[in-house]
């Protein structure tokens, strides 16, 4: 068996392992990350493209802001059409000058990725039954397997930046955490293409049909979706007929322009949430997908990412800069504030421009269940302050600071 040593052992090369990663490194806190996949595999992932100001700066602080400074679009404002009306949300305005960044998850990895090799950071793909052990004492270890060697790490800490099928989570005993999920009867089925997209900035749809989000990675690259029920399979849905049900709940003069082309990819993305309580086990810290998915709708899912990993990655500053353990405890509370904020706010935003065919809540039947939530759509639009409930959220909380 191989032993190693390192201060952080980081389980997961996506968004989360590579950007705390680089976070640490930053500070010289040593650091491995195991991943079970290859690095294409990861990056052969299509995911979101909707960055919040924090999220950004983030990037930038960990040395990975060139690319996206350069090449990311910045979005003043998204588009909401519902009633055959389209109403701007001016994040810009209504939030005192914040925006988004639209950059797609895989060029933050990719970038993540290449300033990882270029720092020399120890790295392990295709590292397989990666476990993780000990971790509520003060020398953690991970175990696996590479090439057909046994490894072991000696650690300080453990980070568990594994999605939501990882390992890190499933070590923690069932008795030590609580689940919280909820599931809704539908998905989004997406398609990417290269194709100029309809819009230079995002156009969420309400339509009797169901809802359909035109959104794009760059001037050439567009991401498209439209709800559809968890019964329907990806290979019955032609991308004409995906082409033609997308261009139905567009409004009409974003129809007329759709230049539609082959897809590139199509998969269906189930509607849940779900959160795991509390986000640590001693020294195993959950982060990411591995601690809470997030209902698509917001653009929440990678954002939360990144907050938990600010938030780890103060704690440990302070731990190695400061000597303070006393502050390790505290990333589950500090993590989940904002973690319940973003599904509370996806949920919100999901269930007002979705079409709901069956009892969602309680004792509602469907029927004034939707009526409830077209009338707060509606409410929140007509004013500048209910477009700035939502434009706040959208652009991100602020993160917290210990
Ligand atoms: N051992 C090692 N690596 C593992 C293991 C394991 N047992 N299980 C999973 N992994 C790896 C996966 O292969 C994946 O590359 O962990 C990584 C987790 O990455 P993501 O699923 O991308 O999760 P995360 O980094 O938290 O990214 C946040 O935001 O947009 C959303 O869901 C989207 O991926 C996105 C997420
Ligand atoms: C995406 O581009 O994948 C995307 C954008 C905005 C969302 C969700 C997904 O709200």
């Amino acid at each position: 068996m191989k032993s190693l040593n390192t201060r952080v052992a980081i389980i997961g090369a996506g968004p989360s392992g590579l950007l705390l990663g680089q976070l640490l490194a930053t500070r010289g806190i040593d650091n491995i990350v195991l991943e079970k996949e290859t690095g294409d595999y990861v990056l052969g992932r299509i995911r979101a493209g909707i960055l919040e100001h924090g999220f950004v700066d983030l990037l930038r602080e960990a040395g990975c802001g060139h690319r996206l400074d350069a090449e990311g679009e910045i979005h003043d404002g998204f588009d909401i059409y519902v009633n055959g009306e389209t109403h701007y949300i001016h994040l810009r305005e209504l939030t005192g000058g914040t925006t988004v960044v639209c950059y797609g998850q895989v060029e933050i990895t990719h970038d993540l990725m290449d300033a990882r090799e270029a720092a020399g950071l120890v790295s392990y793909y295709e590292a397989l039954d990666v476990q993780p052990h000990d971790v509520l004492s003060d020398h953690p270890r991970v175990s696996f397997r590479h090439q057909g060697e046994e490894y072991e790490i000696a650690c300080d800490f453990v980070a568990g930046c594994d999605g939501y099928h990882g390992v890190a989570r499933q070590s923690i005993p069932e008795s030590e955490r609580t689940e919280h999920h909820t599931a809704y009867p539908f998905g989004w089925l997406g398609l990417l293409s290269d194709t100029p997209p309809v819009s230079k900035e995002l156009i969420y749809c309400k339509h009797e049909r169901g809802f359909a989000l035109a959104s794009r990675r760059s001037a050439e690259r567009s991401r498209y979706y439209v709800q559809v029920p968890l019964t329907d399979r990806v290979e019955d849905w032609s991308d004409e007929a995906f082409w033609d049900e997308f261009r139905t709940r567009l409004p009409p003069e974003a129809a007329e322009r759709l230049i539609t082309g082959p897809s590139i990819e199509k998969s269906i993305a189930p509607m849940r949430s779900f959160i795991c309580e509390p986000l640590q086990y001693g020294n195993l810290f959950l982060v990411g997908d591995a601690g809470h998915i997030v209902p698509a709708t917001g653009a929440k899912g990678l954002n939360l990412a990144a907050s938990d990993v600010a938030a780890l990655f103060q704690v440990l500053a302070r731990v190695y800069e400061a000597g303070d353990r006393y502050c390790v405890p505290r990333y589950s509370e500090i993590a989940l504030r904002r973690v319940w904020h973003g599904v509370r706010f996806s949920r919100w935003l999901t269930g007002m421009l979705h079409r709901f065919d069956t009892e969602t809540t309680g004792d509602l039947p469907s029927e004034i269940y939707s009526r409830f939530k077209q009338s707060e759509l509606e409410y929140f639009l007509a004013s500048e302050a209910g477009r700035r409930v939502i434009a706040e959220q959208y652009v991100g909380l602020p993160y917290e600071t210990l």
